[in-house]
C-alpha cells in the first residue's frame, strides 16, 4: 500500500508489549551477534499485528530502536514488501492474489465478487471500518489457486460464490473456514489420486519391479 498520507491517523509513540518485546528479542536471537538487522521482518510483522494490522511510522522508529538501524533503513524494507500496511485497514483485510497462476484460475471474477459484496474498490476500506480491501502478489498457494488472505487465514480453491459466502460469513461475525473452498482436502489432484493408488508389498513398485533394478 502506498505511504501513509492522514497525519491525523499517525500515533505519537509505539512500544511492544512486554510479551511481544519477548518473542522480539528471540527473533533477535535466532541471529548471530551483530547481525540483529536481519530480524528486521519478522519484528515489523511483529508490530504491525499489534497495531490492528498496519505500521505507523512510530512503530517503525521503534523496531529500528530495537535493532540499533537507521530509521530510513527500516522504511526502506517496509515500504518494498506489500505485506506491510503503511496506512490503516479495515477489522479484515481482504487481500486477493492476482498473480499469474491465481489469474488463470480466475482471480478476476473473485475480486469482482469481492468488490460487488463490499462495496469498495481496490485499496479501499468500507465506511464501517469492517472491511479493506487490496490485491496481493503470489501467496505461496498456487497449486489451490485463486487465493484469498484475510487475516492471515488462506482461502483457497476460490470463485465468486464462495468468495461471496466467505464474505457474508464475516459480515454477520461468523468464522468462514479457511483452506480449500472447492471440496478437496489440503492440494491432493482435483480429480482423484493418480499415483500411490495401490499398497505396496515392500519388495518393488507396482509394475513388480524389484528395488533397484533398471
Ligand atoms: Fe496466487 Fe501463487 S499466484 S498464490
Amino acid at each position: 500500500m502506498s505511504a501513509p498520507t492522514d497525519a491525523s491517523a499517525q500515533p505519537r509513540s509505539f512500544a511492544f508489549t512486554p510479551e511481544n518485546a519477548k518473542k522480539a528479542e528471540a527473533a533477535v536471537a535466532a541471529y548471530p551477534k551483530g547481525r540483529q538487522a536481519s530480524a528486521v521482518l519478522a519484528l515489523l510483522d511483529l508490530a504491525q499485528r499489534q497495531n490492528g494490522g498496519w505500521l505507523p511510522r512510530a512503530a517503525m522508529d521503534a523496531v529500528a530502536g530495537f535493532l540499533d538501524m537507521p530509521p530510513m533503513r527500516v522504511y526502506e524494507v517496509a515500504t518494498f514488501y506489500n505485506m506491510y500496511n503503511l496506512e490503516p485497514v479495515g477489522r479484515h483485510h481482504v487481500e486477493v492474489c492476482t498473480n499469474v497462476s491465481c489469474w488463470l484460475r480466475g482471480s478476476d471474477d473473485v475480486l469482482a465478487a469481492c468488490r460487488n459484496a463490499l462495496g469498495i474498490g481496490l485499496g479501499e476500506t468500507s465506511a464501517d471500518g469492517g472491511f479493506t480491501l487490496s490485491e496481493t502478489e503470489c501467496l505461496g498457494a498456487c497449486v489451490n489457486a485463486p487465493v484469498m488472505m484475510i487475516g492471515g487465514d488462506y482461502y483457497e480453491d476460490l470463485d465468486a460464490g464462495t468468495a461471496t459466502a466467505i464474505l457474508a460469513e464475516l459480515k454477520k461475525g461468523g468464522t468462514p473456514r479457511p483452506g480449500p473452498q472447492s471440496g478437496r482436502r489440503a492440494c491432493e489432484p482435483a480429480g482423484g489420486l493418480t499415483t500411490l493408488t495401490g499398497l505396496s508389498d515392500g519388495r518393488g513398485d507396482a509394475r513388480g519391479d524389484e528395488p533397484g533394478a533398471s
